[in-house]
């Protein structure tokens, strides 16, 4: 049995943040952000909601778009780095907004990576025939952890969600055809957030320290980030024998556009083969990816029958790539 994606889609709040606004909050300005990470203007969601108000969004389009009902699911997959909160799973409320009543669920954190992780891992529930309808969502509510009072971090992320319906297919032309992933926690120190959770719980102190926003190494993060993400979308490609001219694109996770230009480079592909929207949404983590997979298949940039490389790097480090067929 193999696992097709039967339906994408996502959800972006309406708020932007440009550059421009960054220019009054702290020390930056357009010229420095554009040429050091190709972002323009990024999303925010309102404070009162949470991560799972996006997700479920994500979610009803992909059941429009398929026109399946939320008691068909099987299982709810949410990767997230900024849950809703820290118990119980976002899962549970995304299952709660969508009425699904038939399904079990659970969260994933795997960085920047979380959406590539968990796509791994729900079609490994349709291939052993276990399952036949998987939500797999990537969210991030970025902004909810962001100090925006920090230029080295505040104008890289943004807030939004992508979502895809995995289902069996016995077309063994279609579909996930292989993933390699990667953990490495000598990784763990550069791009973190360094309190609140057990081994250094909230308390008045981390608070007044700012413990609780995201911190990283950018430098190292993304001398990793480079090397990572472009050897292992060339290996996934070289693995399978395929060869620049049979992709049809790289979706890559969406942190920098010098990131995403070197693993383009290392596969050997063209600019119009890489689908790029970090302009208009920054870095949304565990959502570039399925954010940017639903614009392109809108937009009938990716039709039945191609080639697509999947990549990401993140916090961990963890990174990895993922082939398969477009399969609708
Ligand atoms: N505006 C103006 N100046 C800034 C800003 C800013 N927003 N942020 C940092 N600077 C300054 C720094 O203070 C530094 O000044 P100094 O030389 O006087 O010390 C100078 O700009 C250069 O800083 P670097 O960190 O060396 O800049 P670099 O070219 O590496 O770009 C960046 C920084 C964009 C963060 C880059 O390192 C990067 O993209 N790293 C990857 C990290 C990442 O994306 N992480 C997200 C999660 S993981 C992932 O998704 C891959």
């Amino acid at each position: 049995m193999r696992t097709i994606i039967a339906g994408v889609g996502h959800f972006v709040p309406d708020r932007k943040l440009s550059n421009k606004d960054f220019e009054e909050m702290v020390d930056t300005n357009d010229e420095w952000i554009t040429t050091r990470t190709g972002i323009k203007e990024r999303r925010i969601l309102d404070k009162n909601k949470g991560t799972s108000h996006m997700a479920a969004k994500a979610a009803k389009m992909v059941l429009k778009q398929t026109q399946i009902s939320a008691d068909e699911i099987d299982l709810i997959i949410v990767a997230t780095v900024t849950p809703d909160r820290p118990v119980p799973a976002t899962a549970a409320f995304v299952q709660k907004q969508l009425n699904a009543k038939n399904c079990w669920g659970y969260d994933l954190n795997g960085g920047c990576t979380g959406f590539l992780c968990a796509l791994a891992t729900g079609s490994q529930f349709i291939e052993t025939g276990r399952h036949q309808k998987v939500l797999v969502i990537g969210a991030d509510k970025m902004s909810s952890i962001i100090n925006y009072k920090d230029r080295t971090t505040c104008v890289l992320f943004g807030d939004a969600a992508g979502a895809v319906l995995l289902e069996p297919s016995n077309d063994d032309g279609l579909g996930v055809e292989d993933f390699i992933l990667h953990l490495d926690g000598l990784g763990a120190d550069y791009l973190e957030i360094p309190a609140g959770g057990s081994l250094q719980p909230a308390s008045r102190e981390t608070v007044a320290q700012n413990l609780h926003f995201v911190y990283q190494d950018g430098r190292t993060v993304f001398k990793h980030a480079v090397s990572g993400m472009a050897e292992v979308s060339a290996e996934i490609m070289e693995k399978n024998k395929l060869t620049n001219k049979d992709i049809k694109c790289l979706i890559p996770h969406q942190a920098n556009l010098r990131i995403i230009d070197a693993a383009a480079k290392r596969m050997g592909l063209n600019p119009d083969q890489v689908v790029i929207n970090i302009s208009k949404y920054g870095n949304t983590t565990a959502a570039t990816i399925p954010l940017a997979m639903s614009e392109a298949y809108q937009e009938r940039k990716i039709r039945k029958g191609d080639w697509i490389v999947i990549s990401a790097f993140g916090a961990g480090f963890t990174w990895g790539s993922l082939l398969l067929k477009w399969a609708i």
